[in-house]
């Protein structure tokens, strides 16, 4: 099958259109016929192999995996031992570990069927930012158990989105506000209007010297690890949460000094402070998908590239220039 692959880490022009082998489900996965895909952070971060801490898990001196890509939307083509909840013919969305091909494998469990009234682009812009964005506004709901999937406690809530103009933050914004929480979200100027527009109450220009994002959050969403702990924690409610869920930082160990420093902190302090490792979740993607189905999200898609063109996309998206999801058509991967 054809697929975007990297034999080293660099940049986008490492990239290419290459024949591998087809995946073969095994015991709990099942193999999708790829339509469309999307670009997260995650994949310019395992393109480049940054943190290079993450290279123990990645691949030392090259990458393990050549196909990148985690996104992915399309229909079942073969289904392992054990798997009894999906069907050859199903029209699921997902996270895999190399989706930027004709065919990908991903566990069931990280799986949901597609909501009827969702296109195939709506679908591959939802499940690792929308898996994110639901585990991060729930681990900041203090006393709601891990499996409660009910957001409805953030009604009335005053929650601030660091970074809501990303993959993450858009649908972070939009997730809490359709539940009634009063939103701030900060961004760069140009996309200050995309925050509006997925439903926040107020914007913060993070370009703007001395702009004031407010105090008394109940919640704090923190997806860029830029502000310093002392600020983030001023801004907090007396019994509030900060959730840290940021990848970025130093080119060698990444978030990891931000990670240690937030441990530290809760240690010291009544607020409550956090990190979220995002977990596949098929069962918090399909209640994302019923809140887009029932309109109370809509997710906002900056366009729908060639998946052969999976290197310009990075580009633009590194950029700083994608205004939402930059959606991979897998059926265009000539
Ligand atoms: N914890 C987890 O398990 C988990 C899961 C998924 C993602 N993540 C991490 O969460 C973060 C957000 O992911 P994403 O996919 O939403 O990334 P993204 O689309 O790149 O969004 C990050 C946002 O940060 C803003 N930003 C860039 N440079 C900045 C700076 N110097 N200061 C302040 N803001 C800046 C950008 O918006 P503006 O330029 O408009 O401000 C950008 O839209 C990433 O670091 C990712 O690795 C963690």
């Amino acid at each position: 099958m054809r697929a975007v692959v990297r034999r080293r880490y660099g940049g986008p022009e490492r990239l290419e259109v290459a024949d591998v082998h087809e995946p073969v489900p095994g015991a709990g996965e099942v193999v999708v016929r790829v339509a469309t895909s999307a670009v997260n952070a995650a994949d310019a971060f395992m393109l480049r192999g940054e943190p290079r801490i993450a290279r123990a898990a990645f691949g030392i001196g090259r990458p393990s995996q050549p196909v990148l890509g985690r996104d992915i939307a399309g229909t079942v083509t073969a289904v392992g031992e054990g798997v009894t909840d999906l069907a050859l013919g199903d029209r699921i969305h997902g996270e895999s570990d190399a989706a930027w091909a004709e065919f990908a494998v991903l566990p069931a469990q990280a799986a949901a069927r597609i909501p009827r009234g969702i296109d195939l682009v709506q679908a591959a812009a939802l499940p690792l930012p929308g898996v994110t964005a639901m585990q991060a506004l729930r681990m900041g709901l203090a006393g709601a158990a891990a499996s409660d999937r009910d957001l409805t406690p953030l009604d009335g809530r005053k929650v601030l989105v660091t970074g809501a103009s990303g993959n993450v933050g858009l649908l972070a914004v939009a997730i809490a506000a359709a539940h009634g929480a009063r939103v701030t979200g900060t961004a760069s100027t140009a996309r200050l209007g995309l925050v509006q527009q997925a439903g926040a109450e107020h914007v913060a220009d993070r370009l703007h010297p001395g702009v004031d994002y407010g105090v008394g959050f109940d919640l704090i969403v923190d997806l860029t690890g830029h502000r310093t702990l002392a600020d983030l924690m001023t801004r907090l409610a007396p019994r509030g949460t900060l959730v840290s869920s940021t990848g970025a930082g130093g080119r060698t160990l990444g978030p990891l000094p931000r990670i240690a420093a937030v441990g530290a902190r809760d240690l010291a302090t009544r607020r409550h402070l956090r990190v979220l490792a995002a977990r596949r979740d098929g069962a918090d993607l399909a209640a994302l998908g019923r809140l887009v189905r029932d309109g109370r999200v809509t997710p906002i898609i900056d366009g729908v590239m060639p998946m052969s063109a999976a290197a310009d996309a990075v580009r633009r998206f590194e950029a700083g220039q994608a205004h939402g999801r930059i959606i991979l058509d897998a059926t265009r991967l000539g």
